[in-house]
């Protein structure tokens, strides 16, 4: 009898955690942003040791993710036109992998990188216009 009680505790705690985990909407896009990271480090972990494969395989999957509805973050002109740019680049170092073509997949490599700045660059200025906009309401006369 105890021990049924403590297995529909346990039960019942794993349906509690599953139902805020699900509600968290934050959670699944800091997860699959950050796959982003952990594909680059090993595009340069691959380029480092000139391991084609490994250089070939996670450019293919920075591919694969910025194809997800997920990446689809921002609906802006910009956001869409540095994620086209992600895709180019991208692909262009999983083709000098194959190649093996170490300067090119390295110069790919660097403007892959160059446009994760870039794309952030644009992402954290239009969350900070989102935060000043409701301030800024008032001074031109209009009411929030
Ligand atoms: C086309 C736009 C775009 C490109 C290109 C891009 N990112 Fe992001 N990245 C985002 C957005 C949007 C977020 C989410 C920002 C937020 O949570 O407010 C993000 C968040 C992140 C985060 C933070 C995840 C977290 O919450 O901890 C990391 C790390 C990251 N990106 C790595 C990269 C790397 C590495 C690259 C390049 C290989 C890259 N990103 C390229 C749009 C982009």
């Amino acid at each position: 009898m105890k021990r049924s009680i403590g297995l529909a505790l346990f039960m019942g705690m794993g349906v509690l955690l599953a139902t805020t985990n699900g509600e968290q909407q934050e959670k699944p896009v800091h997860t699959f942003m950050h796959a982003k990271l952990a594909h680059s480090q090993s595009i340069l972990e691959g380029l480092a040791v000139e391991n084609y494969d490994q250089i070939a395989k996670s450019s293919q999957s920075l591919t694969l993710l910025s194809e997800e509805a997920g990446w689809n973050v921002l609906q802006t002109a910009e956001y869409a036109r540095q994620s086209d740019l992600f895709r180019r680049h991208t692909k262009a170092l999983t083709e000098a992998a194959r190649k093996h073509n170490l300067d090119g997949a390295t110069l790919a490599f660097v403007q892959v990188t160059l446009n994760c700045v870039e794309c952030h660059k644009h992402v954290r200025s239009v969350q900070q216009a989102r935060l000043e906009v409701p301030d800024l309401l008032p001074s031109l006369g209009l009411t929030q």
